[in-house]
C-alpha cells in the first residue's frame, strides 16, 4: 500500500525538495500552498500524513490549520508533522509542543529539516497509522467484497460496521471512502442523517434509566439528577473516562420493581438516590463520590 502525504508549505522550494525526497521513498505527495487550500486538500484526498508549515501568510496559519483539521470529525485522526522556522523567533499564542490532546500534532520539525530526520517521523507516524489501518482493513476489505456492486451497499456495510464496534470508527469510514471511491464527506452526510449510526464509541457500561409512567410516578426524576450529579454527565452522554453512558429509556418491562435502572443487562429496582453511589462504585475500581 502506498501512503499518501499532504505537504501544506509558501515555501515553493521547501514543498519541490521534500515531494521528490517523499516520492524517492515511494510516497504518494500532494500539495498546498497554504493553510486554507492545505484544509480543502485534506478532506478531499483523505491523506495518511500532513505536513504542515507553521508560518506561512501569518505567523500562526499553521496552528490555525491544525485547529480546523482537530475540530472536523471527519479528519481529526489524520497525524500532522509541524514543520517550523519560527519556533526560536517568535512566541506564540498557545504553547507549541507535539503530541497535545487537543490537537494531532506529532511531531515539530524546524527548519532547515534534516533529510533523514523527516523520513524517520514519517515512518514512524505511518506505521501506527499503519498499524491502526491494518487491523480495521481486514474487516473492511470483507465488507466490500460482499456487498460490491449491490444496490445500497454503503448503508449495509455502514450497519455491519456498527453492529461489529458499536459505532463507525474514523479509519474505517476512510477505508469506505477509498474502496468505494465515494467522497468522504457522504459517508459521514449518510451517518449523521441516520440515528442508528454513531460516531462515539460507546461507554463501557450502559446505564439505562427508566423514565416511564409507573418509575416517573415512583421517583425516576430523582434517580436521574443523582445519576447526573454522580456521573457529571446529561442523558446521552459518556464519561470522560469512556466507563458509563447514560440514557433514558420508556419502559424496562418491570414496572412492578419501580423505580429502576438498569447497567448493562442487570436490573435494579425499588431505587432511592441514596442506593446509586454503592451500585455504581460497583463498576469501577475507586468510590464514586457526589460533587
Ligand atoms: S415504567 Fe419503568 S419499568 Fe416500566
Amino acid at each position: 500500500m502506498q501512503y499518501k502525504i499532504l505537504v501544506i508549505d509558501d515555501d515553493n522550494d521547501f514543498v519541490d525538495a521534500t515531494k521528490l525526497l517523499l516520492e524517492a521513498n515511494d510516497y504518494q505527495v500532494i500539495t498546498a500552498n497554504n493553510g486554507q487550500e492545505g484544509f480543502q486538500k485534506v478532506k478531499k484526498e483523505s491523506p495518511d500524513l500532513i505536513l504542515l508549515d507553521m508560518m506561512m501568510t501569518y505567523k500562526t496559519e499553521g496552528a490555525e490549520t491544525a485547529k480546523a483539521i482537530t475540530a472536523d470529525a471527519a479528519v481529526k485522526d489524520v497525524p500532522i508533522i509541524m514543520i517550523t522556522g519560527a519556533k526560536k523567533e517568535y512566541s506564540f499564542p498557545f504553547e507549541l509542543k507535539a503530541d497535545q490532546d487537543n490537537l494531532p500534532i506529532k511531531a515539530i520539525l524546524e527548519k532547515p529539516v534534516d533529510p533523514e530526520n523527516l523520513l524517520k517521523n514519517v515512518s514512524i507516524f505511518l506505521s501506527k497509522r499503519g498499524k491502526e489501518h491494518y487491523e480495521s482493513m481486514s474487516m473492511t476489505e470483507k465488507l466490500i467484497s460482499k456487498w460490491k456492486g449491490k444496490e445500497g451497499n454503503l448503508i449495509m456495510i455502514l450497519h455491519e460496521v456498527q453492529n461489529h464496534y458499536g459505532y463507525v470508527p474514523r479509519n474505517v469510514a476512510f477505508d469506505l471512502s477509498r474502496h468505494l471511491d465515494i467522497p468522504l464527506a457522504r459517508i459521514y452526510e449518510v451517518i449523521s442523517f441516520y440515528h442508528y449510526f454513531k460516531l462515539q464509541e460507546p461507554g463501557k457500561h450502559i446505564i439505562s434509566i427508566c423514565i416511564g409512567t409507573a418509575c416517573y410516578l415512583k421517583g425516576a426524576p430523582q434517580l436521574l439528577k443523582e445519576i447526573k450529579n454522580l456521573l457529571n454527565i446529561e442523558e446521552g452522554q459518556i464519561t470522560q473516562d469512556g466507563m458509563f453512558q447514560l440514557q433514558g429509556v420508556r419502559c424496562l418491562g418491570c414496572c412492578g420493581l419501580a423505580p429502576v435502572i438498569m447497567i448493562d443487562d442487570k436490573i435494579y429496582g425499588n431505587l432511592k438516590p441514596n442506593d446509586l453511589i454503592d451500585i455504581i462504585s460497583k463498576y469501577t475500581n475507586k468510590k464514586v463520590s457526589v460533587s
